[in-house]
């Protein structure tokens, strides 16, 4: 009889660490885990309410469209769907991917576009591309936390420029542009998520996008524009992407269609001027060959059925409401000393609860209440944000949202509380925002996305 296989250990040992040690590279010293990553095995407990992923509702889908498109795959094009396909994508996912742009007021060239492996494939691929050890690379603070171990992974020097209400600091932006070139040194781009940022939920104005655009031109350098969010908007008007602004020449954009349709498909997308993707494709071929045909084949299909603004629709619908719940619940449950923004669309509020409060500590002590987000500091590079929380409003239901804001609130005035014994002393409200009658319902452009606590309760 065999001997069944041995099970490799679970547990990496001390001397298993000293054996491999001396064959990492040097750029593993600076490789940062994704806060997301540690957490979501941490929340895939199922008595964890989590608040914390960047997961879209895919229970929305309907299951019989998913099966009729795979289906038809099978029937009609199994070798095809099953094979390896060009590394820049099928011409017929580009069609799919310019009717989403299109959406957005924008149409590239389907030369200048290619197929990725998730819209986060697209930005490592541009820092593949872009990055040398030590260059420089501007972004939002707080940004996306899931870019900074890519960022990191290149060796980059990150600066984060500060955000409000209205998006990137443009003006901050400058400054330090100005002070970059006194030293001569020549960023190599500026990462942005102008619309409902991960992690902030804000959107960049108008005017700043016209200011951006136009630095970018004048410093020579690009700006990388990642836009998974645009058409999930609740309300307003949409300004336009920094894309159509600039017109391809500085901006490259980043795609997804993980958050309107599936993550699970792992199909994202970049557009950049020719020399840019000559070298984007170079360095896909030899990271993956190429993107999952199967996959590229199921959006064919699924666009080719003519519903899929009708789904955007439907989740634009959804998460509206569990926004407004998420925004009704915090004004309920999170003391006053504590303000949120209030997004006008995608997936994310940030809150940020009194300086005193470490939301590190504080999961931990959330987790024993079977609740998780995500703690400020994961989108930063530096110890920033350690006292502000993402919070996400689009995986969980209506019920799940309020339970767990209502527990996080729990353990955030025991924090308070505690705090205001041992010092003897009350740290004041937060002073008014600029439009205190803002009110959960209005959906409008000129409500504001920084909100206080206990206005208008
Ligand atoms: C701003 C931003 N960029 C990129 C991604 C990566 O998404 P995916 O690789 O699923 O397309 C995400 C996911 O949450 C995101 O929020």
């Amino acid at each position: 009889m065999n001997e069944p296989p041995h099970r490799r250990r679970a547990h990496t040992s001390a001397r298993d660490l000293e054996r491999y040690a001396g064959l990492f590279a040097q750029r593993t010293q600076v490789m940062r885990s994704s806060a997301m990553r540690d957490l979501m095995a941490i929340t895939a407990r199922p008595e964890v309410i989590s608040l914390a992923g960047g997961l879209p509702d895919t229970s929305t889908f309907p299951p019989q469209s998913f099966a009729a498109q795979m289906t038809r795959i099978a029937q009609e094009s199994a070798a095809q769907a099953l094979q390896y396909g060009p590394t820049e994508g099928f011409e017929e996912t580009k069609d799919c991917i310019l009717q989403v742009m299109g959406a957005e007021g924008m149409l590239p060239d389907p030369a200048d576009v290619i197929v990725t492996t998730g819209g986060q494939q697209a930005i490592d691929l541009l820092c593949k591309t872009l990055l040398d050890p030590g260059d420089v690379v501007l972004c939002e603070a707080p940004t996306y936390p899931g870019a900074i171990p890519v960022f990191c992974s290149y060796e980059a020097e990150v600066i984060q420029i500060e955000t409000d209400e209205d998006g990137m600091r443009v003006d901050e932006l400058e400054a330090a542009l100005a002070e970059l070139t006194a030293q001569r040194r020549r960023p190599k781009f500026i990462y942005t998520v102008p619309s409902f940022q991960n992690p902030a939920g804000v959107t960049l104005s108008v005017e700043r996008r016209r200011r951006l655009v136009e630095l970018a031109r004048e410093h020579e350098i690009l700006v990388l524009e990642d836009n998974p969010y645009g058409l999930l908007r609740y309300g307003g008007e949409p300004p336009p992407p920094l894309y159509q602004l600039d017109g391809g020449d500085y901006v490259v954009y980043l795609g997804t269609f993980s958050k309107i349709l599936s993550p699970g498909i792992r199909l994202g997308w970049a557009v950049a001027p020719p020399p840019v993707m000559e070298k984007v494709i170079l360095g896909k071929q030899a990271s993956d060959l190429c993107t999952s045909t199967l996959t590229q084949y199921f959006v064919r299909e699924y666009f080719a059925e003519g519903r899929w603004r009708e789904y955007i629709d439907d989740l634009i619908e959804i998460y509206r409401g569990r926004r407004d719940v998420m925004i009704a619940s915090l004004e309920k449950h999170f003391p006053r000393q504590a303000t949120w923004t209030r997004p006008e669309g995608g997936l994310f509020v940030w809150a940020t609860l009194p300086d005193y409060i470490d939301t590190e500590d504080l999961l931990a002590k959330a987790l024993r209440q079977n609740v998780a987000f995500v703690p400020g500091r994961a989108a930063y590079i530096d110890e920033r944000g350690h006292s502000s929380m993402r919070l996400n409003f689009s995986g969980v239901g209506d019920d799940e949202i309020r339970e767990g804001v209502r527990r996080i609130g729990k353990v955030v005035e025991e924090q308070v509380n505690l705090y205001e014994t041992l010092t003897g002393h009350s740290v004041p409200a937060p002073a008014p925002s600029r439009s205190p009658q803002t009110k959960v319902e209005e959906d409008s452009a000129d409500v504001l996305p920084f909100r206080r606590a206990g206005e208008g309760r």
